[in-house]
């Protein structure tokens, strides 16, 4: 790694239609060590994170809650730079989609298209998925958003494109020359499949709307969100502002390093971004790494799933190192990995509570003890043990390994490492016997004595130095118990064995961890009931999971009013045929995420249908298995395939999971339900 440069690292912006949670709060807290340790090691670090704030979601829940969008954004936004400040991040700035100068510099970056001949005018009519922002080609009206399975919208507009077509080729060669440049590999390829199968023109302006960027020049249009939202980065450090000044922190800091993305917006960053950037002749950032999700009681974090938990739980009780620790520890970066509470107490109370607080407290109450609080002299001569020397070549070899892993984005495994150091450290004191040495008369027992506890100091210290961007307010206390000053100053490059100034006076001493007790736990899941249930619940509904209309979410309202009393009668009911099926095949619907297609054994025919419920259901487990078919509905096509029907399903949450009706009890196939 380079010294003495910069290093600019992005989160992405979060949209402003949630309450902050856990998986906001992960790759923030991701950044943020990264950008710590970047300082640390001598890096003008700029690190930027924001909200996302425009867009038919937002207007739409503003206006339905009676509240301009502006005030609307502004107390969202307001929560989460809040929460980001209760746990410490060390961003340096925070960007507003609606922030003038972000309005500005986006513009600037639409003229530059438009200059280049990227955009063109052109006209669209058909359906669209308000949820996914997302044009759906060759479909019918209410068909549903391949995407999401809610139902589309018919829309005619007259739009602004931008040729992304023209792209395609200059992607893959760079994705080819730059290795690197997405990350991890099954990401890369994930994206490198997705540009070869062909990439058509993207419509890059809305006029249903009006809460959003004003096209330039033509003002009826807003900009596409994304191509709002993507800009963040550059118009966030300058770019297109008036001042030279700050167009000089643009010319300094772009491209950017490093964009951290969760893996479900790897499209946009991978493929649309760098079209844009080199439409608009403008340098790409150097990486894009996609991690994984965090789960919780096994399914994505996410407020329309209704199982979020918010970092504030976990940080009122445990602190906020506990929180970091946990997550980069226990979660393999790049992987979905689970959170749960009682993970995070066995996490904290193992490796800070006993591991490190352990080895701080007694070594540094030792050497109060015997040395007054002076760190001891080591004695290279005659008191001297083989096991001394271990302990300083792990901790050289740590400080080597920890740097290649966390440099490396393999965070777990730079932790683990730190760690091993911590347990040779307590084994060592464990074996070596500080305290029975101390009961000893003679010279060459208080050098003994000296050495050990010299040694583990040391030791203490190197950890306390390469943990400091994972715990960086424990990490504060121990330094200075060691009698260290301001360790985020302190130069990780020169960390070397041997630096503890010898006869140093420590700091007071305290606990750094206190263990934390089964009440801890209770108390999370309690006020985590408190806060779910003083905020709106998130709905659930039955709907349909094929070719039929599922729940409607938020952010979708009811297309048609119902009849008067919203009542039908019963033989409104009996029209409808519902059977009981078995899935005899299920298979992805090729360029469709969420698609799988079934063969469905009615009794009576097997029947081809295609659901939207790729996301929740693995196909191969779908076999065998019965579900309840609506059986007398008009076929349709869903990505040239014909639907004979559609299976039913609970759609949970306003991203409206589907959760595949059944029976407790065995029921033949082709039974019909009354
Ligand atoms: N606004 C867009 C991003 C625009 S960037 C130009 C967006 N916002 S989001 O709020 O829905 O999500 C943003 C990010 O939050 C995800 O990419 C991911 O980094 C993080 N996460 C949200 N839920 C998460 C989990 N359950 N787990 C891990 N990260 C998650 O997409």
């Amino acid at each position: 790694m380079d010294k003495g440069q910069k290093f600019y690292i992005t989160t992405p912006i979060y949209y402003v239609n949630a309450r902050p949670h856990l998986g906001h709060a992960y790759t923030t807290l991701v950044c943020d060590a990264v950008a710590r340790r970047r300082r640390m090691l001598g890096y003008d670090t700029f690190f930027l994170t924001g909200t996302d704030e425009h867009g038919v979601h937002v207007e739409r829940s503003a206006t339905a809650s009676g509240t301009p969008p502006q005030k609307w954004v502004d107390q969202v936004s307001a929560e989460f730079r809040a929460l980001f400040d209760k746990m410490g991040i060390s961003y340096n700035d925070f960007i507003r989609t609606s922030d003038a100068r972000h309005k500005r510099g986006a513009q600037e970056l639409w003229r530059r298209l438009q200059e280049k001949g990227f955009i063109y005018k052109g006209t669209y009519t058909g359906q669209y998925c308000v949820f996914d922002e997302l044009y759906v080609d060759a479909a019918g009206p209410g068909a549903p958003c391949p995407e999401c399975g809610r139902p589309t919208e018919t829309v005619s507009e007259e739009n602004y494109y931008f040729k992304l077509s023209a792209f395609a080729d200059k992607l893959l060669t760079h994705f080819q020359e730059h290795p690197d440049f997405i990350r991890p590999e099954t990401r890369r390829n994930e994206v490198i499949a997705f540009v070869k199968s062909g990439l058509r023109d993207l419509s890059i302006s809305r006029s249903t709307f009006k809460w959003g960027v004003p096209v330039p020049g033509d003002p009826k249009h807003v900009m596409y969100v994304w191509l709002d939202a993507l800009s963040n980065y550059i118009t966030a450090i300058g770019f297109g502002a008036e001042d030279q000044d700050t167009q000089a922190r643009y010319q300094r800091y772009w491209p950017a390093d490093v964009h951290m993305i969760g893996k479900e917006i790897i499209r946009f960053h991978c493929v649309y971004w760098p079209a844009f950037l080199m439409a608009a002749e403008l340098p790409l950032p150097k990486n894009i790494i996609a991690h994984g999700w965090l789960l919780f009681e096994e399914s994505k974090m996410s407020k329309s799933r209704g199982n979020i938990v918010r970092a504030d739980t976990v940080i009122d009780v445990l602190g906020n190192d506990a929180l970091r620790y946990f997550l980069l520890r226990e979660i393999v970066f790049g992987q979905d990995g689970s959170f749960s509470f009682d993970a995070l107490v066995q996490r904290y109370n193992s490796d800070l509570a006993n591991d490190l607080g352990n080895l701080a407290s007694r070594t540094l109450t030792m050497i109060q003890r015997y040395f007054g609080g002076a760190v001891p002299y080591p004695s290279p001569l005659v008191a001297h043990a083989a096991a001394d020397d271990a302990i300083r070549e792990q901790a050289e070899a740590t400080v080597a390994d920890f740097a290649r892993l966390f440099d490396d984005y393999q965070f777990s495994r730079a932790l683990e490492t730190a760690w091993s150091l911590v347990g040779a450290v307590n084994k060592y004191l464990v074996e070596q016997e500080p305290w029975v040495v101390a009961e000893k008369e003679g010279e060459e027992n208080k050098a003994r004595l000296a050495t050990i506890l010299y040694t583990a100091a040391e030791a203490l210290r190197v950890v306390t130095a390469l943990a400091h961007p994972v715990l960086p307010e424990s990490t504060v206390k121990i330094w200075s118990q060691l009698g260290l000053r301001e360790i985020s100053k302190f130069n990780l490059t020169d960390l070397k064995w041997g630096q503890l100034p010898l006869g140093g006076k420590l700091g007071k001493i305290e606990a750094v961890f206190p263990r934390a007790d089964k009440t801890a736990i209770e108390r999370m899941q309690q006020m985590e009931q408190e806060r779910t249930s003083s905020s709106a619940a998130p709905q659930s509904s039955t709907s349909t999971a094929g070719s039929a209309a599922p729940a409607q979410s938020a952010a979708t309202p009811a297309p048609t009013a119902p009849a008067s009393d919203g009542k039908i009668t019963i033989d409104d009911f009996m029209k409808v045929e519902l059977r009981v099926g078995q899935v005899k095949f299920a298979e992805k619907v090729k360029g469709a995420d969420r698609l799988l297609r079934l063969e469905v054994d009615i009794g009576t025919e097997v029947r081809q249908v295609v659901a939207g419920i790729a996301l929740a259901y693995e196909p191969e487990k779908l076999v065998g298995r019965k579900v309840v078919l609506v059986a007398n509905l008009q076929p349709r096509k869903l990505r040239g395939l014909e639907s004979n029907g559609m299976i039913v399903a609970a759609s949970v949450g306003d991203e409206g999971k589907p959760v595949l009706a059944g029976f407790l009890e065995d029921v033949p196939v082709g039974a019909k339900l009354k």
